[in-house]
């Protein structure tokens, strides 16, 4: 059930010039997230900044009442928001929307492109705990785009791809040797730009496995009242905020 809490801001981890971790510290018990899910963050003191940006969540750990997001400044919100001080309140509406589903065997290659790769620390701890061996593929345009820690490779096979070839694979996440000759997967979890997902849908549709992709659709209200978040399913057109943003593509018209 969601609910809207303040927290406080623990600190923000700069990654690099542009990306960053905020971790908040709730002031009332931290509801357990499930990896996919994603919360309507407030963007405190940034009175042209009202409406709240959705942000998939990262880390929760309500042992220690502290939630986590990993994001990349774009406009003036995420800018606002990479700035945030100690101690500073944020308000938060969570957990939202829907979430990747856990198997329990099996190999599964996760992939993040971008800020896509906010969400699959988490999807790789609860798979390998699950009894799944999660495979994780993380792609950037540079060496600069790749932010990987040994939270990491505690739980999943890493590999990476940069465009550059600065490290990793050169390429692609789709160039990828594991997603061609190698492939071996019972199943792909993505997250990331829409046409490197749509890749990887082509790929598990040829590869009869499924695909689940989280979708970041433009959003406003957040809980289904403004529609400008539709997709068009097979089964006609869907809030990605209230009945996504996970999908099996299978079900995503033109993927
Ligand atoms: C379900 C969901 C989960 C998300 N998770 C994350 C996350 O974990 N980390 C993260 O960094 N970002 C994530 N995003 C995207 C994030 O919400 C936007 O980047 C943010 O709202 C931009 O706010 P802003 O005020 O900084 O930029 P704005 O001034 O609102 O926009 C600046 C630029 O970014 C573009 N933009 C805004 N929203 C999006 C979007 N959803 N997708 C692509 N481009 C966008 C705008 O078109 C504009 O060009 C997520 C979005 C959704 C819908
Ligand atoms: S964001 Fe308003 S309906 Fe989804």
């Amino acid at each position: 059930m969601k609910k809207v809490t303040d927290f406080h801001v623990v600190e923000v981890q700069h990654l690099s010039h542009d990306t960053f971790i905020i971790v908040l510290q709730g002031t009332e018990p931290v509801i357990a997230v499930l990896p996919g899910q994603f919360a309507e963050v407030e963007v405190p003191g940034s009175p042209e900044v009202f409406l709240r940006r959705p942000l998939s969540v990262h880390g929760c750990d309500p042992v220690a009442g502290t939630i986590s997001f990993y994001v990349k400044v774009v406009g003036k919100g995420t800018a606002r928001m990479s700035e945030l001080l100690p101690g500073e309140k944020v308000s938060v509406i969570y957990p939202l929307g829907n979430h990747f589903t856990i198997l329990e065997e099996g190999r599964v290659l996760l992939v993040g492109g971008g800020t896509g790769v906010a969400p699959m620390l988490m999807l790789a701890n609860k798979l390998k705990k699950a009894g799944a061996e999660p495979v994780m593929i993380i792609g950037g345009r540079s060496a600069a785009d790749i932010h990987i820690s040994d939270a990491y490779h505690a739980v999943a096979e890493m590999h990476v791809t940069t465009e550059d070839g600065s490290l990793g694979v050169k390429g692609r996440v789709t160039d990828h040797p594991l997603l061609k000759e190698e492939f071996n997967f019972n199943r792909i979890y993505t997250c990331g730009p829409d046409p490197m997902m749509k890749a990887l849908s082509a790929i598990a549709r040829e590869k009869g496995v499924v695909c689940e992709a989280s979708l970041e659709n433009t959003m406003a209200c957040g809980f289904g009242a403004c529609l400008c978040c539709v997709v068009k399913t097979t089964d006609g057109h869907k809030c990605v905020c209230t009945e996504g943003p996970v999908f099996d593509t299978t079900y995503l018209e033109n993927w």
